[in-house]
C-alpha cells in the first residue's frame, strides 16, 4: 500500500454535523467493522433499512405530494386542480389557523387569519367546494389538521358518501398528531388527556369502517423547524409514536389492527449525509421497537412509511432563487432516503405562500429528480457507503439514548408535560443561532455572499375581503339547515364525550346535518376543556 499523503492543513479545526457528530477526514472499512450484510439486509426486508418495499420507486416513485391551500375552499380547489394537471401524485392540504384551532370564519378569534395560512373551512359546504371535480376514490389526500382531526376526517367521508365513494374506498392520511403541537406548532385544543382519546377513537374507527386511510402522521418536521437536532427529530418522534401505541393498547386495541395504517412526516434538512443516515436510521429503528418491544406480528406494522416535506426554516428571504439549489438537494437527501411522499418548499416561501410559478418550479424539482437523476432506478444506492453507514449506526446510538432517557421520565407525554423536549429543541436552536452569527455556520445569501439593495420577487397576497364572504356564506347556511337536527346532532357529540363512546359516528352525523366546525368543537370543549400550555 502507498505511503499515506502528508497530513496538509485543512480548512476547519473540527467537521461536525449539525446534530453535533464529529466527521472523519476518511471513512474507511474499519469504520463499519461491525457491519455486514445481513445486519443491514435487503429493501422490503425486516428491518427495512434500506426502504420498505423490495423495488422501492421501481415499482413505485414516490408520491409528489404539494402542500397547498390558501383563501377559500374555492380558491383552494383551482390550486388543487392546477397541481394535479402538472402532474402531482396525490394531494396534500393546509389549513388556516382558525380551522386548525377549531373556530369557525365568523368567530371573534379568526379575525385577520381567515384563509391567510391555508384553507377555511367552516362546513362540510366548503369540504364539498375543496374537493369538487376530484375523485375521492382515484386520489389520496392528506389533511394537516390535528386537534380538530376528528371533524375534518368526518366532513372528508361525507364528501365521499356524496361523490358516491364508500368510506373502504378513501385513501389518504390525517396528522391527527396532537403531541407535536403541544411540543412545538402550538395548534393544539384540548388536554393531553382527550386529545389522546379522540386520536385513538380515529384508530378504532378507520380500522373497522376506512381500512385505506392513514390514522396519523407522526412527525419530526414541525419539531425540527422549532430547531432539534437530527438526533432529537428522531428520538421525539418514535416517543411520541410510542405513547400513541400505548394509548391504542390501552385503549384495548389490537396493535396489527391499528399499526399499519400509522405513519410518519420527517423535515429533509441541508445536511445531505446526516439527513440520508437519519431516514434510514429512523426507519430500522422503528421495525425493531414494533417488532421487539410491541411484540406486532405483521409485517406491515413494523414498516415506518414517511412523508418528507424539505426544511421550511432553511429558506431564506435573501436571493429567494438559491433556495431552489436548497430544496433540491433537500429533495435528494429525502429520495436517497427512502421517503414514501414527498412535498418540495417553494422558492418563495420564507416571504409567503408560494405563486402559481413557485410551486410549479418546485413540483418539477422532484420530477426531475425522478425522471432525469437516476437516482430512483435502482434501490437504496449509498447503502454500503462508509460514512453513511457509520453516520445511520451514529445517529441510532445517539438517539436510542434520547428515548431511553425519555422513557425513564415516564414516556414522551410526562416529558412534554415537565417541558423537556421543548427545553432540548430550544437549546439546539441557540446554539446553531449561534454559530450562524460568529459565521461558524455559512448561509449563502445571510451570512455570507450577500447581495446589497435586493428587490422583492412577485409575491402571492391574500385578499381580506375574502373574511367577509366566508361570513356571509356562514350565516346563509345556518338560514337554510334543519336547525332542530343540528342542536340534536350536537347535543350527541357532547354525550359522546361524556361517555366512553368513539366520538367519530357522532361527529359524523353532525358534519352531515351541516354542522360547523365550531360548533362541533365547542361541543366537545363544554366537556373536555382547553388545554392551556406549558408555562
Ligand atoms: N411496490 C409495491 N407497492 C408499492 C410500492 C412498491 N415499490 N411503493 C408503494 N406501493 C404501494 C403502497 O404499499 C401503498 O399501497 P397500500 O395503500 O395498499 O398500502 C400504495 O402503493 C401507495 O404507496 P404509499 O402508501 O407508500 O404512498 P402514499 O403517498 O399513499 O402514502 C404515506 C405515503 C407517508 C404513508 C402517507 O401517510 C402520506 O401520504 N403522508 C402524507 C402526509 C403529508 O402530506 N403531510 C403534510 C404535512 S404539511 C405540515 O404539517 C407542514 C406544515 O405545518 C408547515
Amino acid at each position: 500500500m502507498d505511503r499515506e499523503p502528508k497530513a496538509s492543513k485543512e480548512r476547519k479545526s473540527e467537521f461536525k454535523t449539525p446534530s453535533g457528530i464529529s466527521l472523519k477526514q476518511v471513512y474507511t472499512e474499519a469504520d463499519v467493522a461491525s457491519f455486514s450484510d445481513d445486519r443491514l439486509g435487503l429493501p422490503g426486508v425486516y428491518p427495512f433499512t434500506r426502504g420498505v418495499q423490495s423495488t422501492m420507486y421501481r415499482g413505485r416513485l414516490w408520491t409528489m405530494r404539494q402542500y397547498a391551500g390558501f383563501g377559500s375552499a374555492r380558491q383552494t380547489n383551482e390550486r388543487f386542480h392546477y397541481l394535479l394537471d402538472q402532474g402531482q401524485t396525490g394531494l396534500s392540504t393546509a389549513f388556516d389557523l382558525p380551522t386548525q384551532i377549531g373556530y369557525d370564519a365568523d368567530h371573534p378569534f379568526s379575525k385577520g387569519e381567515v384563509g391567510k395560512v391555508g384553507v377555511s373551512i367552516s362546513s362540510l359546504l366548503d369540504m364539498e367546494t375543496l374537493f369538487e371535480g376530484i375523485p375521492l376514490d382515484r386520489v389520496s389526500t392528506s389533511m394537516t389538521i390535528n386537534a380538530p382531526a376528528a371533524v375534518l376526517l368526518a366532513m372528508y367521508i361525507a364528501v365521499g358518501k356524496k361523490q358516491g365513494v364508500e368510506p373502504q374506498k378513501l385513501s389518504g392520511t390525517i396528522q391527527n398528531d396532537i403531541l407535536k403541537e403541544y411540543v412545538a406548532r402550538g395548534t393544539y385544543i384540548y388536554p393531553p388527556g382527550p386529545s389522546m382519546r379522540l386520536i385513538t377513537d380515529i384508530f378504532s374507527y378507520c380500522a373497522r369502517h376506512v381500512p385505506n386511510f392513514n390514522t396519523i402522521s407522526i412527525s419530526g418536521y414541525h419539531m425540527r423547524e422549532a430547531g432539534s437536532t437530527a438526533v432529537q427529530e428522531i428520538a421525539f418522534t418514535l416517543s411520541n409514536a410510542c405513547a400513541y401505541v400505548d394509548a391504542a393498547l390501552k385503549a384495548d386495541l389490537l396493535i396489527d389492527d391499528f399499526a399499519p395504517r400509522l405513519s410518519f412526516f420527517f423535515n429533509a434538512h441541508n445536511n445531505f449525509l446526516e439527513e440520508i443516515a437519519k431516514f434510514r436510521a429512523a426507519r430500522r429503528m422503528w421495525a425493531r421497537i414494533m417488532r421487539e418491544s410491541y411484540g406486532a406480528k405483521n409485517p406491515k406494522s413494523w414498516q415506518m412509511r414517511f412523508h418528507t416535506q424539505t426544511g421550511g426554516s432553511t429558506l431564506t428571504a435573501q436571493q429567494p432563487d438559491n433556495n431552489i439549489v436548497r430544496v433540491t438537494i433537500q429533495a435528494l437527501a429525502a429520495v436517497l432516503g427512502g421517503t414514501q411522499s414527498l412535498h418540495t418548499n417553494s422558492r418563495d416561501e420564507a416571504l409567503a405562500l408560494p405563486t402559481e410559478t413557485s410551486a410549479r418550479i418546485a413540483l418539477r424539482t422532484q420530477q426531475i429528480i425522478a425522471h432525469e437523476s437516476g437516482v430512483a432506478d435502482t434501490v437504496d444506492p449509498f447503502a454500503g457507503s462508509y460514512a453513511i453507514e457509520a453516520l445511520t449506526d451514529q445517529l441510532e446510538q445517539e438517539a436510542r439514548a434520547y428515548m431511553d432517557e425519555i422513557a425513564r421520565m415516564g414516556g414522551a407525554v410526562r416529558a412534554i408535560e415537565e417541558g423537556f423536549m421543548q427545553r432540548e429543541i430550544h437549546q439546539a436552536a441557540y446554539e446553531t443561532q449561534l454559530r450562524i452569527e460568529r459565521g461558524e455556520e455559512i448561509v449563502v445569501g445571510v451570512n455570507a455572499f450577500t447581495l446589497e439593495n435586493e428587490t422583492e420577487p412577485e409575491l402571492l397576497r391574500i385578499s381580506d375581503e375574502l373574511e367577509q364572504s366566508a361570513c356571509a356564506q356562514l350565516a346563509e347556511l345556518k338560514k337554510r339547515r334543519d336547525e332542530s337536527q343540528v342542536r340534536a346532532a350536537l347535543k350527541r357529540v357532547t354525550d359522546a364525550a361524556r361517555s366512553s363512546d368513539n366520538l367519530m359516528e357522532p361527529i359524523i352525523e353532525a358534519v352531515e346535518h351541516y354542522a360547523t366546525l365550531g360548533e362541533v368543537c365547542d361541543a366537545m370543549r363544554s366537556v373536555f376543556g382547553e388545554y392551556q400550555g406549558t408555562q
